[in-house]
């Protein structure tokens, strides 16, 4: 399969480099701005061009990953290259009406809105996907690309927006967590690096026990917490700091375009 990511930024560059490793007999292309962006991936063996029509013409798919106020802008160029084509965009935040029309005329296959998150690029990602338009085979195609990198959900567009908080912005809200975890465990008196492993490998530990055991967590937190004990005067002591009403106001911070 031929795929040429429109935009290797954060995400797109992620995702170039988690297909490069899922997918070898890929070919993969990645465009960007400026051809500074493009050299590490040069390097690491995928093809690169400041040229996006050529980029998308020669694809099967093709994944926008510029910035939402470029996206009109850059979809207008590409869609003569479009025909035929299924396009994956992971522009957050455009309704997928206004989407579909800024892809009027173009004789696209299927296009789907997607919200990865960075743990792309080492197969872990969460991706949530939303038709916005398309066919049971480019669905599929679709799927599959980002099954090979992580796990997926097909989903409505409301709910794309659920999993866009709770999955992508998420990476960075369980990423701080584990910061969090590592600023107290020095004061606790650990040194950094040792409580920066520490607190890493305890969420790793923490999620794969839930995926093994198919269990909630409330489930588990039972089995550590003794009455009485370090672990539930902890918890306690964090709910009264407003842990889980933090968390919860983070996720509903998104207020959709109106
Ligand atoms: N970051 C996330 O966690 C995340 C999660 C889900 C969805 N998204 C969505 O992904 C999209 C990209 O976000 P990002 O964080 O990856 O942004 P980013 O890091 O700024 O990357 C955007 C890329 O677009 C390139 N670009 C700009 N104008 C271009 C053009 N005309 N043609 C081709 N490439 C062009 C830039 O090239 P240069 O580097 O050369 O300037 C840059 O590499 C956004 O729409 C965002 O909503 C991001």
């Amino acid at each position: 399969m031929k795929i040429a990511i429109i935009g290797a930024g954060n995400m797109g560059g992620a995702t170039a480099l988690g297909l490069a490793g899922a997918l070898p007999d890929a070919r993969i292309t990645v465009t960007a701005k400026h051809a500074a962006t493009l050299e590490k991936f040069a390097a690491r063996g995928l093809q690169t061009s400041l040229d996006n029509v050529s980029a998308a013409a020669d694809a099967d798919v093709v994944v926008l990953g510029v910035k939402p106020w470029l996206a009109q802008g850059v979809l207008a160029e590409l869609k003569p290259a479009l025909a035929g084509k299924v396009l994956v965009s992971f522009v957050a935040g455009v309704p997928g009406a206004e989407m579909l029309t800024w892809l009027d005329g173009s004789g696209i296959a299927g296009a789907y809105s997607v919200i990865p998150n960075l743990a792309i690029e080492v197969g872990e990602s969460m991706s949530f996907i939303h038709e916005l338009c398309g066919t049971p085979e480019t669905l599929a195609t679709v799927r599959g690309l980002f099954d090979a990198v992580g796990r997926t959900a097909v989903v409505d567009e409301k709910r794309l927006n659920a999993g866009m908080m709770l999955a992508s912005c998420g990476t960075a809200f369980a990423l701080r967590y584990v910061r969090a975890s590592a600023e107290g465990g020095v004061e606790l008196g650990l040194y950094p690096q040792e409580a920066l492993d520490a607190a890493l490998q305890t969420v790793r530990g923490a999620a794969a026990l839930l995926a093994a055991r198919g269990t909630h967590p409330e489930a588990e937190i039972d089995r550590v917490t003794t009455p009485g004990g370090i672990t539930i005067k902890g918890l306690n002591a964090m709910e009264e700091a407003g842990f889980s009403a933090a968390v919860i106001a983070g996720l509903k911070a998104w207020k959709p375009k109106q």
